[in-house]
């Protein structure tokens, strides 16, 4: 009997793979995708726990799924990812119409989880942190319907504990898969259609998995490996810490053609001071050292990075200092936030916690910089042609949506189908992304 799956994912990019990775686990079960929670037999909430916001919003969705609950005998509602790791008691005892609550290391036990709720009264609750890895009982990954881009979780976990973050606590120890897992899965994806695999980890650049000799290898190695894979174009990874930016990785993306000029790096301050207390591990001339190795590596490099604004205790000064540190880099991208106090972490307990007026007077300082540099950054694409990956149709007949080599939307009135390549000329900056016009050939010389 088939069934109807409805998961809404909030979060990080490592959240859209694991609800891809929830529906190949129900699916044996005879649950099939649905795209409204109205008809659906099973509503996942893939949550995510990083900032108050964020966690705060499960709590608002599971209140509007209640009615839902009490119309319909059978309905099912699980809570899984990061907030049902951090609060899966809370979630019980404030939402007893919950039936499953699943950390993101024990998702694979679904069918169970599912199975026992619906057998019994009360929740069903797995926040295990297995020994075992749930990638050992994953089903094989395959094409989500044809998309060309595709994201494949090469590691998971963080061992760094920055003192503002939940991620050691809701998401476990750093773990590396072995790569004969990931370049199986890579090979698999792209016989179904996938040109262009994003790498994801919490701490990406920590990975370390084992060859099949047995020997550790990095993130540069693992693009290697990954890059002679006839028929994937294009490789890009986040996130990264600087702390494990090393020489083989910028020699990857100095001499790996199918690695993409792109990188997100965050910084989150400019501060030494701040940056200590963050327990970041490296001060801001050393981030912007290497900046300029991974840029002499590859001078087109576009850079990306997250801030967070009034982390306790931060003087105007120090917050000057992270202005100054955009400043001089420059980036292409990057996303600012409020610091938001996690419970159970060190930062939320610290002295001089940074009024709101004063965070959301500085974030909008920092957002207005920011923004300009992103606007300057597509504005200086303009006219050039680049290549461009299509990866869906767009809104009106005909129209494409893709992604230029710089993760830039960019969007033709036509001319190609979505999974090719093709050089665009970019020519006007729409609102949320660039439109050009597919021409015949790139121009002799052009990067990427
Ligand atoms: N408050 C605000 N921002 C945070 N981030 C992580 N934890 C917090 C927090 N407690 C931001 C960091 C990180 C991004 C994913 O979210 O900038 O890089
Ligand atoms: Fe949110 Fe972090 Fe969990 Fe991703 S790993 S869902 S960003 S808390």
């Amino acid at each position: 009997m088939t069934k109807k799956l409805f998961i809404k994912t909030y979060g990080c990019q490592m959240n859209v793979y694991d609800s891809a990775r929830m529906a190949d686990v129900l699916a044996p079960l005879g649950y099939v995708a649905s795209d409204t929670p109205d008809d659906a037999d099973l509503v996942i909430l893939n949550t995510c726990h990083i900032r108050e916001k964020a966690s705060e919003k499960v709590f608002s969705e599971l209140g509007r799924l209640r009615p839902l609950k009490a119309a319909r005998p059978g309905f099912m509602i699980a809570v899984a990812g990061c907030t049902a790791q951090a609060e899966g008691e809370e979630i019980v005892r404030r939402m007893p119409h919950v039936d499953v609550v699943v950390g993101p290391q024990a998702y694979h036990r679904l069918p169970e989880l599912v199975a026992r709720a619906s057998r019994a009264a009360g929740a069903a609750l797995d926040t295990d942190f297995p020994v075992d890895s749930k990638f050992d009982h994953l089903p094989a990954a395959n094409a989500a319907g044809g998309a060309p881009a595709a994201f494949l979780t090469i590691q998971e976990g963080c061992d760094k504990f920055c003192t503002f973050c939940v991620v050691p606590y809701t998401r476990g120890a750093e773990y590396s898969r072995p790569v004969a897992d990931i370049e199986a899965e890579a090979r698999r994806l792209v016989e179904g259609g996938v040109r262009e695999l994003t790498l994801l980890g919490q701490n990406v650049n920590a990975f370390h998995g084992r060859d099949e000799a047995g020997r550790e290898i990095g993130l540069g190695a693992l693009v290697r490996r990954l890059a002679r894979i006839e028929g994937l174009a294009r490789l890009r990874y986040t996130t990264s810490h600087p702390r494990d930016v090393d020489d083989e990785l910028v020699a990857a993306h100095g001499d790996e053609p199918k690695l993409m000029p792109y990188l997100h790096l965050p910084v989150q301050s400019g501060s030494d001071r701040i940056l200590d207390a963050m327990n970041r591990g490296h001060t801001a001339a050393q981030f912007r050292r290497i900046v300029e190795r991974l840029r002499a590596a590859r001078p087109d490099l576009a850079l990306s990075s997250d801030f967070i604004v009034g982390f306790p205790g931060e003087t105007e000064a120090e917050f000057a200092a992270t202005l100054d540190l955009v400043r001089e880099i420059g980036f292409a991208t990057a996303f600012s936030f409020k610091y938001s106090a996690r419970p159970g972490t060190p930062a939320a307990l610290m002295d001089r916690q940074v009024p709101e007026p004063v965070k959301d007077e500085r974030l909008q300082r920092l957002q207005a910089l920011l923004r300009a540099q992103t606007d300057a950054f597509n504005a200086a694409c303009l006219g050039r042609t680049v290549p461009v990956l299509f990866e869906r149709p767009g809104r009106h007949p005909g129209q494409l949506v893709g992604r230029s080599p710089w993760l830039q939307p960019v969007h033709v009135g036509g001319g190609g189908e979505v999974g090719e390549i093709r050089p665009v000329r970019l020519t006007r900056l729409a609102t949320n992304s660039i439109a050009g016009d597919v021409v015949d050939e790139m121009p002799a010389g052009a990067a990427a």
